[in-house]
């Protein structure tokens, strides 16, 4: 059987990512600005609306989904939505990307809803840093939350770094020290210019992957591996340790001809591309349509059409995509 969801380059969409709030404990510098206006409640798919819509994604083929936010963890209601996702036939992977701040109260029920892996957020392991670049996050909270999820015994635990320049750069060794200590993975991401933010120029803190990868070679053994979680990472196996260390470089080694993936915005928008405005509005198709989901299918088939080729991230000009990286779930 060949998948429905196939674009005008040949890839198919096997995985979907779903913010399910755009709103968020934290205030990350790369991420917002200090002063953020959230969508107003009416504008937000409903957890009824995203269930439906997921169920729809995963009758047309998608076998991977993972709910993000802004903070998922911050929506009310969100476990309930986990065990109905947790429960859809055809789904293998239900996974989370979160920035832990909620886990250590958290992490045992979303292990039981069948959440299989989580991606945490971790850019420093310095408290004053960490107040420093999420605003408002506590890094002991986060710090506990990430124990408290890997006693609940996910199949693997990803730690998510943004590198900045001169901010947190000098510390990708320890982060991955840290990585293996506690058996995790963990990925560095280069910034992507998303939104207005107004703490500092992107251009400025940018930070290619190829120097941190050098930077950890004066301390470990990084072996190229070639299994792939179906994300945008490219990933090496930490020498004698349980840590793989994954690059994610949407400005030094692009990855989008692999790209596998389409994003449902807090909003219902169906995105194509993160690094591109071309959308479909899904919730309009499920608010004037309700239940009708070969009309959803039909709108979402038609929607692989407009897929970009790749994004037109520019870190050397201003952001041209205002839509922030919280609306749109990473
Ligand atoms: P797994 O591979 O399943 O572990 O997930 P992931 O690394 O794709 O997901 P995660 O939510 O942890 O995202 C890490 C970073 O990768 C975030 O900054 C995302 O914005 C970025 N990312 C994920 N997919 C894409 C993509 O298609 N394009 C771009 N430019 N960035 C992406
Ligand atoms: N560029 C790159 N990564 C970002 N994230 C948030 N904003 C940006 C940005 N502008 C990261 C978060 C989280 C992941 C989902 O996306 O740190 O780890
Ligand atoms: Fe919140 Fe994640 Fe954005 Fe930080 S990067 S403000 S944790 S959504």
């Amino acid at each position: 059987l060949t998948s429905p969801l196939i674009d005008r380059f040949g890839r198919v969409v096997n995985y979907l990512r779903v913010s399910v709030t755009d709103r968020c404990d934290f205030r990350c510098v790369y991420c917002m600005s200090e002063t953020m206006q959230f969508l107003p409640r009416a504008h937000i798919l409903t957890l009824e609306e995203i269930q439906f819509i997921c169920q729809t994604f995963v009758e047309l083929g998608v076998t991977k989904i993972r709910i993000t936010g802004g903070e998922p963890l911050v929506r009310q209601g969100v476990l309930g939505l986990l065990q109905e996702l947790g429960r859809l036939p055809g789904l293998n992977e239900l996974v989370m990307t979160t920035n832990g701040s909620r886990l250590a109260q958290m992490a045992d029920q979303i292990k039981a809803a069948g959440v299989k892996r989580l991606n945490i957020s971790l850019d420093t392991l310095d408290a004053a840093k960490f107040k420093a670049i999420t605003r408002t996050g506590d890094i002991e909270q986060v710090l506990m939350g990430i124990n408290a999820a890997r006693t609940a015994g996910f199949n693997k635990i990803k730690l998510n770094a943004v590198i900045l320049k001169n901010r947190n750069h000098h510390e990708v060794t320890d982060l991955v020290q840290f990585a293996v200590d506690k058996e995790l993975d963990i990925s560095f991401i280069e910034e992507m210019p998303l939104g207005v933010i107004d703490e500092h120029q992107r251009s400025e803190c940018y930070y290619p992957s190829h120097l941190i990868k050098s930077d950890l070679q004066n301390r470990f053994e990084l072996n190229a591996v070639t299994d792939s979680t179906g994300g945008p990472s490219s990933y090496f196996k930490v020498q004698d340790s349980h840590t793989r260390v994954g690059f994610i470089s949407p400005h030094s080694a692009n990855f989008c001809s692999t790209c596998n993936r389409v994003r449902l915005t807090a909003e219902g928008r169906l995105l194509l591309c993160l690094g591109n405005e071309d959308s479909v509005d899904l919730k309009a198709v499920v608010r004037a349509y309700p239940g009708d989901m070969d009309r959803l299918k039909q709108t979402i088939i038609a929607a692989m059409q407009i897929k970009p080729e790749k994004h037109t991230f520019n870190i050397h000009e201003q952001a041209i995509i205002m839509r922030h990286m919280s609306a749109t779930g990473g």
